[in-house]
């Protein structure tokens, strides 16, 4: 007989930081589900919490601690009626500080880091057992392995876009940056088992795919060819499956920007006209000293070279400002270099010195006032620049695709080629279909169009 719903034991997973967080927390919830879990939206109903956490930032890193804290209270109460709930920590905090965090949180139960989860079933059982298991072992190949492939309903309950991860870890050592530390060495999955799993999503209606990596770009891998493929390459081969519309790729690094990737944007119509590369500062001395190992005019070629090959291409940027020893004028060269790019849209952060990175250990650190008052003239400017941007789209057909529910009724939210969401009316069809649009109205963060 099947086992009853009510009796399987629930599950509820808070993601924070990255895409690939968001990636990985799918990923153990449908290990876990295909273990006898359910999901739960609940946190109370939970018989097992987890956070899945990011170290980027110091905030983001704190925030995981005030979490567990309000999370402690469902837990204590759940335990008068005997019904234990156990809480991990995965993800980069989870990485970083290892064992800290049960000495820091007496109310977590395990802690599992990134390239642990094919694992997760069995760190469970053992905390369920009162051991308050700690693991941080690189075993990324493995993992990789050993992690079902979500199945086509669970692939289906989150709709027509997906991600998948295709690199992880990273060698690049940025002078700011804990991902080094906390996702390991770089490591790229091979064509085989990216080709599946991308085949498997298409198959459950996925339309859109997202190629996820640290240093996505950075990427390679023996093609079916016989020969060592590059990004560009594995975008043509995923270009040939059948159903698959369109095709993302993020985080590109700007050292690893090849011709092969350049092209692929000029050659495959369903490679979107989008580029994420980060330059983080506008200022050759800053990017040394972050370790970024190229100029602002290497990047200014790439832009330039990427525009020659996709003239309408959008392209988006992560900055950091503040960082050690950053003066006036050099921050003032970061909005030289937005100025010049016109971002279609962009994260920038004041620099937070994270704990094991040169960077901690650099002086001249910047007041945090300073580096407000930079941050809200950076933003002021990229803010404008991103509605020029999708107000420049106005009066423009394009396709969209449409992706799911609108804030009100009779809505669908779409996402036009440059990422950006795009409002329509239900009656112009259902989530997965490409439909045609003419634009009508911008604003800071979508766009409205009418079916042509
Ligand atoms: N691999 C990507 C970025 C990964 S982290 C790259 O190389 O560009 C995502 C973003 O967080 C970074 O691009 C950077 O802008 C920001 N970031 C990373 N470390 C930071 C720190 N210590 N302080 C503030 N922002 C940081
Ligand atoms: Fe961090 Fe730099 Fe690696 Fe990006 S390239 S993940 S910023 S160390
Ligand atoms: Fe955060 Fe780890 Fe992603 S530190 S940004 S969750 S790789």
């Amino acid at each position: 007989m099947e086992e009853n719903q009510q009796d399987r034991k629930k599950v509820f997973v808070k993601t924070y930081g990255c895409q690939m967080n968001v990636y990985d927390s799918a990923r153990m919830q449908d290990a876990l589900e295909q273990d006898g879990y359910v999901k739960t939206t609940e946190i109370e109903d939970a018989d097992l919490v987890l956070l899945n956490t990011c170290h980027i930032r110091e905030k983001a890193a704190e925030k995981v601690y005030s979490d567990i804290g309000r999370i402690r209270k469902f837990k204590d109460a759940r335990a008068e009626t005997n019904r234990p709930m156990q809480i991990g920590v995965t993800g980069c905090v989870a990485q970083a500080e290892g064992s800290e965090i049960l000495k820091r949180a007496k109310a977590v139960d395990l802690v599992a880091g990134p390239q642990t989860y094919h694992r997760l079933g069995e760190i469970v059982r053992r905390a369920e057992m009162g051991e308050r298991p700690v693991e941080t072992e690189f075993e990324i190949e493995e993992k990789f392995a050993k992690l079902p492939l979500a199945t086509k309903k669970q692939v289906q309950s989150r709709g027509v876009a997906a991600f998948l991860t295709v690199q992880e870890g990273c060698d690049k050592f940025c002078t700011f940056c804990v991902v080094p530390y906390t996702r390991g060495a770089e490591v790229s999955r091979s064509v085989e088992q990216i080709l599946e799993e991308a085949r498997s999503l298409v198959d459950a209606g996925v339309r859109e795919v997202t190629l996820l990596g640290q240093n996505v770009n950075a990427w390679h891998g023996a093609g079916k060819d016989g020969r060592e493929w590059g990004l560009g390459e594995l975008l043509h081969a995923l270009a040939e499956i059948e159903g698959l519309e369109r095709l993302r790729y993020t985080t590109s690094h700007p050292v690893d920007m090849d011709e092969s990737l350049i092209t692929a944007h000029r050659d495959l119509d369903c490679l979107m006209p989008y580029l994420h590369l980060p330059i983080q500062a506008g200022s050759d001395r800053i990017l040394k000293a972050m370790n970024r190992h190229h100029t602002v005019a290497d990047y200014m070629h790439i832009i330039e070279r990427m525009r020659e090959a996709r003239p309408d291409i959008a392209i988006s940027g992560d900055f950091i400002v503040g960082f050690p020893g950053e003066t006036e004028e050099e921050f003032e060269e970061t909005l030289n270099v937005v100025r010049e790019v016109k971002y279609s849209s962009a994260f920038s952060f004041n620099y937070s010195a994270r704990p094991g990175t040169p960077g901690a250990d650099m002086d001249n650190h910047v007041p945090e006032d300073v580096k407000s008052e930079r941050l809200q003239r950076l933003q002021a400017l990229l803010n404008e620049q991103q509605l020029a941007f999708n107000e420049d789209c106005i009066g423009r057909e394009m396709r969209v695709l449409i992706e799911k529910k609108g804030r009100k009724p009779g809505q669908w939210i779409a996402r036009s080629p440059w990422l950006q969401s795009v409002v329509i009316d239900e009656s112009l069809g259902n989530p997965g279909d490409m439909v045609q649009v003419k634009v009508t109205g911008a604003r800071p963060n979508s766009l409205t169009a009418i079916g042509v």
